[in-house]
């Protein structure tokens, strides 16, 4: 079995580590045990371009028990947890193509390796493996049935192909599904972006002004978070029903340029480029902070702040200082996620519904192989909800259920005032 990580002892560690994530996620077990009972993804070679994490570890796991042949490379140069991927290696027979930070000359060879699996259904988390399959190995599309896509700026890419009509294969929008962006990218995101910023710099929260770019499901969730440990939250936008949504749920909005000249951080959460650049830089106050919990590196100008400063240099992991004379600036993570590259991404509880999200749509690609066309489907509805339905269960909750007087209320016309 071909392989590229960092370091096959780490296997032992890494296993901890996976069965520490399934403790926390319930719903893709019990996918998992019925994937290894009714083998649904017999026959299916499946290439996933994944952030590895022991999260991800347990959907690799779970596609294997439902028959499929996997092999997984990274969807971000930093996100890899080297332990995992030796133990996917070592303990499950998964081949991984992933070290944690790898350059892009690396990441592309690795996305190559996983290709040349051969594919018939491939996992993003961002599009770059469905890109690389359309732009560069395009003998490869004939064999792909389908795609599972995790993220809101791989749907936005994938859409963009489609209205290009230059999508060849079907693909499912896994983040949206109810139970992926209102949770992941909410409550995931929330936390683990916090998470990151603090595992980097170790700065008090409480008190300080926190700028957040983006009141979309990931800066809602961060901005809320932000708060509940005493920060100052300013919202900027582009949009002005998201921007009223900020407003009212309590937080200041105003421009960027305006913000940053009190901000101690700013958070960019936006899936836009060059969000931050130079002329906010230059407003900047000292020692401001800037991260990053947007899919690509491309939401703060690094080459303009590179350009404006005399001096970067590594000042704790995960923190570089950018010395531009005046001021001092700290980019956080080389500007990539900041919730993976300085911490372990969302937690596995969040992770769960996702991935359940993730195995359900590879199932319903393979079951339907054949009749779907080249564009952007969302999961039937029902499998969202069954989702949910699983994670409550899980937890002890039962609800309440419609009577058959509420039900036919409910579609009804006649019974008014
Ligand atoms: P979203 O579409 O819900 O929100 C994005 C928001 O950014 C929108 O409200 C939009 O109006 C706003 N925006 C766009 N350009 C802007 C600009 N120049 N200034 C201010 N606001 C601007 O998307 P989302 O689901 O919140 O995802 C945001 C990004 O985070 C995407 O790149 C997504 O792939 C990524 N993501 C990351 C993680 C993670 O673990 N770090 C998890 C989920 C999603
Ligand atoms: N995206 C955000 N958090 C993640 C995690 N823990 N594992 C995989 N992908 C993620």
């Amino acid at each position: 079995m071909k392989y590229d990580i960092k370091d096959l002892q780490k296997a032992p560690e890494g296993q901890k580590l996976i069965q520490w994530a399934s403790n926390e996620m319930p719903v893709l077990n019990l996918i998992r045990l019925r994937f290894s009972i009714s083998k649904p993804l017999s026959g299916v070679t499946l290439a996933a371009c994944l952030h590895v994490t022991s999260e991800t570890a347990n959907l690799m796991i779970t596609l294997v028990s439902g028959g499929a042949k996997v092999v997984l490379c990274a969807s971000n140069p930093l996100s890899t947890n080297d332990a995992v991927a030796s133990a996917l290696v070592e303990n499950h027979k998964i081949p991984v193509f992933a070290i944690k930070g790898e350059d892009n000359q690396t990441y592309y060879k690795h996305l190559n390796q996983a290709a040349d699996y051969k594919p018939n259904l491939t996992m993003d988390d961002g599009c770059d493996l469905v890109t690389l399959i359309h732009q560069k190995r395009t003998e490869l599309i004939k064999d792909v049935v389908g795609s599972c896509e995790e993220t809101t700026t791989g749907v936005i890419r994938l859409k963009a192909m489609a209205k290009a009509r230059e999508l060849k294969i079907p693909v499912l929008a896994v983040n949206d599904n109810q139970t992926k962006h209102l949770f992941d990218n909410r409550y995931g995101t929330g936390q683990s972006t916090i998470d990151g910023i603090i595992r980097a710099t170790n700065v008090l929260l409480a008190g300080r002004s926190f700028v957040i770019c983006g009141y979309g499901w990931c800066g809602r969730g961060v901005a809320n978070r932000a708060r509940g440990m005493g920060s100052n939250v300013v919202v900027c936008e582009i949009d002005p029903i998201k921007a009223l949504e900020a407003k009212m749920d309590g937080f200041l909005v105003m421009p960027l340029i305006k913000a940053i000249v009190n901000a101690d951080i700013v958070l960019t959460t936006t899936g836009n480029k060059y969000v931050i650049t130079e002329k906010h830089f230059m407003k900047a106050k000292n020692r401001v902070i800037l991260a990053q919990a947007g899919h690509f590196d491309i939401e703060i100008n690094k080459g303009a702040l590179k350009k404006l400063s005399k001096k970067v240099s590594q000042v704790r992991p995960f923190v570089e200082e950018y010395d531009l004379g005046n001021k001092k600036i700290y980019l956080l993570a080389e500007g990539r996620l900041v919730n993976l590259a300085a911490a372990e991404g969302h937690p596995a509880s969040v992770m769960d519904m996702s991935f359940s999200g993730q195995a359900l749509a590879a199932e319903y690609l393979w079951r339907n192989k054949g009749k779907l066309k080249p564009k952007v489907y969302k999961l039937p509805e029902k499998l969202d909800r069954s989702i949910a339905s699983m994670k409550l269960k899980s937890q002890g909750i039962s609800i309440d259920k419609l009577s058959q007087e509420q039900k036919k209320y409910l579609t009804s016309w006649r019974e008014g005032t």
